[in-house]
Parts: structure tokens; sequence; C-alpha cells
């Protein structure tokens, strides 16, 4: 745990040489080591860059303030999309590693700040996978994300994200020109197997080549 940066967070560096870093962002009620086995099984050796949500709802951590279930204060997380913009801003000049090049891993409300934080401030990742996404808000002007890898991976039957709310989503993306994959699971809000080994087989493809190469050099 490191409280510098402006974010409570845990950092672990990357073990492979092209330095690809995962920025995790857990769901409410977790906190900075929630999803470090989950980043560790979706990229092998990639640096991990986890903070915790500082919203806090009865005691949860949040990475923003909701109204009701699936009801965002937008205010709130507007002003929260820029911390968390600026904290992987200093931790990319802290730790080394180039900024604007993690790729979010976010799950349910982690996932609702990684989107609501590419489509306010589009520099601060290169791609991101959202397990059980939905529109975090309408911004009043689209970033142009110019081909960004985006995995939306939702269940079809998750009460807490409709249908519709994923192909809101999917579209608001896809008018800013990301690169928007879709894949569905027969399950609910929780992450199942099949939705991690996707994502893994999915960000494989995204990360440098050198980093397939290694891993597979590795094996032999
Ligand atoms: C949110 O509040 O971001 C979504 O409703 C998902 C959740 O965290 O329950």
């Amino acid at each position: 745990m490191n409280d510098e940066l402006g974010f409570t967070h845990h950092w672990e560096k990357p073990a492979r040489a092209d330095g690809s870093v995962l920025l995790l962002l857990h769901g409410t009620g977790g906190d900075e080591r929630d999803l470090l086995p989950l980043g560790r099984l979706l990229a092998p050796g990639a640096g991990l860059l986890s903070p915790r949500g500082q919203a806090l709802e009865n005691g949860a951590p949040r990475f923003f303030r909701r109204l009701a279930e699936g009801v965002f204060d937008v205010p709130d997380l507007i002003a929260r999309a820029g911390d968390l913009a600026r904290f992987v801003e200093r931790a990319a000049d802290a730790y080394g590693f180039a900024r604007g090049s993690a790729i979010a891993v976010g799950y349910s409300n982690g996932a609702n700040i990684a989107s609501a934080t590419m489509l306010l401030h589009p520099g601060t990742v290169r791609g991101a996978v959202l397990f059980r996404g939905m529109i975090p808000l309408e911004p009043e002007r689209l970033p142009d994300l110019a081909g960004m890898p985006v995995l939306l991976s939702n269940g079809r039957t998750d009460p807490i994200v409709p249908a519709a709310q994923v192909s809101g989503l999917e579209a608001l993306l896809r008018r800013a020109n990301a690169n928007v994959t879709v894949h569905w699971q027969r399950s609910g809000h929780e992450l199942t197997n099949e939705a991690v080994n996707w994502a893994q087989d999915w960000l494989q493809e995204q990360l440098p080549a050198s980093f397939a190469d290694r891993e597979d050099s590795d094996r032999a």
C-alpha cells in the first residue's frame, strides 16, 4: 500500500522488458488488492497499478458517488475521473512508464470510472477491458479515441447492467472512434472464468508482439 500520488494504491513493476502496465480498477467495496490476481492472470509479468476508490458508500470504496443503483452523481464522476487521470499521469512519471501507455482493466464501478476517464481524458490509457460496465455519462463533446481497443465483457442476465446499457456504451465508444469488441457470457454481474479467459486472449493481441514472443520462449 502506498498513499502517495493522490490515491492509496498498489504498484508492481513490470517483469517484462516491454514494460506493459495494467491499470486495475476494482468494483464497489473492493480495494487496491482486489484485482491483483486477475491482473497477473490476464497479462503475466505486466506492471500493475491499482488505486483504491476514494468515494465511500457506507464505508465501501468506490471511484465516484451514485444516487441509486445505476444512477450516477455526474458532477462527482467528472471530478473524480480528473483525479484518476492526474494520478495515472503522476504514477507514470514516478514509476517510469510512458504516459498513456497503460491498459485499464475495470470491473463494475471500476469499468465505469475507466470509460468515463477515457471519454473525458482520452490520453490517460491506450485501451481497456471493461467487465460489467455501463454508460458512465454522455460527454458534451466526444473525444477522438482513434482506434483505441476496448473490450466490453458483460453477462446476459446481469440484473445491474441491462443489455441496452451495453449497446449504448458500445455505440458511444464507437462514435468516439474506439475499436470496440463486445463479448457476452451466460452469466450475471459476477466475473466468470469464461469472461477472464476471453479477456486474456483479447489482451494478448493488444500487448506488444515482444510480450507474446517472450511468453512463448519462456514456455519453450
Ligand atoms: C456503479 O455504481 O458503478 C454500478 O452500478 C456498478 C456497481 O458498482 O454496482
